[in-house]
């Protein structure tokens, strides 16, 4: 049984940081051990990786993207539909069979499908040859439980979120010019569709010393931009006894003067107009925000537990668009929710064709076990369903088409952050206001800010050339 590196670092007396650090020390039994990482979901899931991996690597792990090859694979895993669970156990049993050969290869399984009961059951009753299994709120036990680990199935998830604790700017980031930052843990607006409170636990925000902090270190290090992430962030600061809120966190973050600064998720009923005009009048606040709908009917959105009507959501939609100039305005549609009408589903697309949305995920309603709207009286048929997505995304499509074609012959700027993956003699990055653009240029352009003027526009992407 490992205990939570709090408990440890009390009885020894020593900072939670140090802990950790003597624990690495000691673990060099570890070097040389290669290991590789799936990754599902959200963007904190890809966030929580780079953490995992920092971890591993201080132990002596060497990351390695052949799976038969490696000693330690781990699967970090998202609850928020049911293709997730269905995909991390397709998955699984492709790596059950490697271990008919590489006979020491641990199996491991965190994130959000690891904080479900019905998961660790089936896990428990199922699925002997998952070795280890922690969860969202002790991702860095990882380095105990492996230490620990002596052949037999070790399940370590906490069901109650600690406090926050800061353990040092610790990641092993996927890229040199663009990273994440979190602001924030957890959720509390407990939407009825959704399991994110249940699995990432109750709202919990950074300190905002130690968010300027890193962001700090993350602009001397020579990153580029930053994106403050969150599944809620706009309701930053809220659980920090008024302390601080969002605006005035964006208002300090952008004073660091790092180039770009974005924030993903915000939930439009915590949007204020302090925050819109932070957004609008500070250059280095890039012009794009994500703000789901997830419904256009007003008696949806009620029976969702959003908080605002298709009125209230589009008075702030256009508050924003007037305001905030040249941004790009991006969102969630869920269709199929229990109840959903045609003439509910309706008022979506009227919703849609009132914002021109720049582009949108759009999701057939998934019931997550125990959230209320799982157990909602559901009447309509998956084929209706699949109807109204097709519907929807038709709409979607051109309206995101017509968004990138209004881009034509202008100059972006560009933050270049790789090769494209659809021609590699180009290179890619995004405009400021999030809009992906394919460009042939110098490889040397990566990890620069360059201007590129628009010469054509396709449905989710643009193509240009480099503007001295
Ligand atoms: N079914 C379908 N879509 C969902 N989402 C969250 N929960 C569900 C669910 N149970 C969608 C919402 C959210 C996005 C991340 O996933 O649109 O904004
Ligand atoms: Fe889920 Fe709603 Fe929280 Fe978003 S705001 S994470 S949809 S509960």
């Amino acid at each position: 049984m490992n205990l939570p590196n709090m408990k440890e670092a009390q009885k020894r007396n020593i900072t939670p940081t140090k802990y950790i650090y003597e624990e690495r020390i000691k673990s060099d039994i570890f070097k040389g051990r290669k290991y590789s990482i799936k990754t599902y979901g959200c963007q904190m899931n890809v966030h929580d990786s780079e953490e995992i991996k920092a971890l591993l690597e201080s132990m002596g792990y060497i990351e390695c993207d052949d799976y038969e090859k490696c000693d330690l694979v781990i699967l970090n895993t998202c609850a928020i539909r049911e293709n997730a669970h269905d995909k991390v156990f397709g998955f699984l049993g492709r790596l059950k069979h490697l271990k008919k050969t590489n006979k020491n290869l641990i199996i491991g399984l965190c994130g959000c499908m690891a904080q479900e009961e019905h998961v660790i059951n089936e896990i428990r009753e199922k699925h002997p040859y998952i070795d280890i299994v922690f969860g969202t709120h002790n991702l860095n036990e990882l380095p105990s439980i492996l230490k620990n680990y002596y052949g037999k199935q070790d399940i370590e998830v906490y069901s109650k979120e600690g406090d926050v604790y800061e353990f040092g700017n610790l990641y092993k980031r996927d890229s040199k010019y663009s990273a994440w930052v979190n602001i924030m843990y957890g959720c509390d607006k407990f939407c009825t569709y959704c399991i994110v409170p249940y699995t990432r636990g109750k709202q919990r925000s950074r300190k905002s010393i130690d968010i300027l902090k890193e962001v700090k270190e993350l602009k001397e290090e020579g990153y580029k931009e930053i994106t403050l992430l969150g599944q809620n962030v706009n309701a930053y600061g809220k659980d920090l006894d008024g302390e601080i809120e969002f605006s005035e966190l964006l208002k300090k973050v952008s004073d660091i003067g790092i180039e770009r600064i974005r924030f993903v998720t915000s939930h439009p009923w915590d949007f204020t107009d302090q925050m819109i005009d932070v957004i609008a009048s500070r250059d280095n606040i890039m012009p794009y925000i994500h703000l789901p709908l997830q419904s256009g009917s007003s008696r949806i959105l009620k029976l969702m537990g959003r908080r605002y009507t298709k009125e209230e959501y589009m008075t702030l939609y256009n508050k924003i668009r007037t305001k905030v100039k040249g941004a790009s305005i991006t969102t969630d549609i869920i269709v199929g929710f229990p109840g959903e009408t045609e003439e509910d589903f309706k008022d979506t697309l009227d919703v849609v064709d009132a914002c021109k949305y720049d582009g949108a995920f759009t999701f057939i309603f998934s019931p997550r076990e125990n959230t209320p709207a799982s157990k909602m009286e559901d009447t309509t048929s998956l084929s209706e369903k699949e109807d109204r997505l097709q519907r929807l995304n038709e709409k979607i499509n051109s309206y995101s088409k017509l968004s990138n074609e209004k881009m034509l012959g202008t100059v972006q700027k560009v933050l270049v952050t790789g090769i494209s993956e659809k021609d590699s003699n180009k290179v890619c990055g995004y405009t400021e206001n999030m809009k992906l653009v394919n460009v042939e240029a110098p490889k040397d352009v990566i990890g620069s800010i360059i201007n590129v003027k628009i010469l054509e526009a396709k449905s989710f992407s643009l193509d240009g050339i480099i503007e001295e």
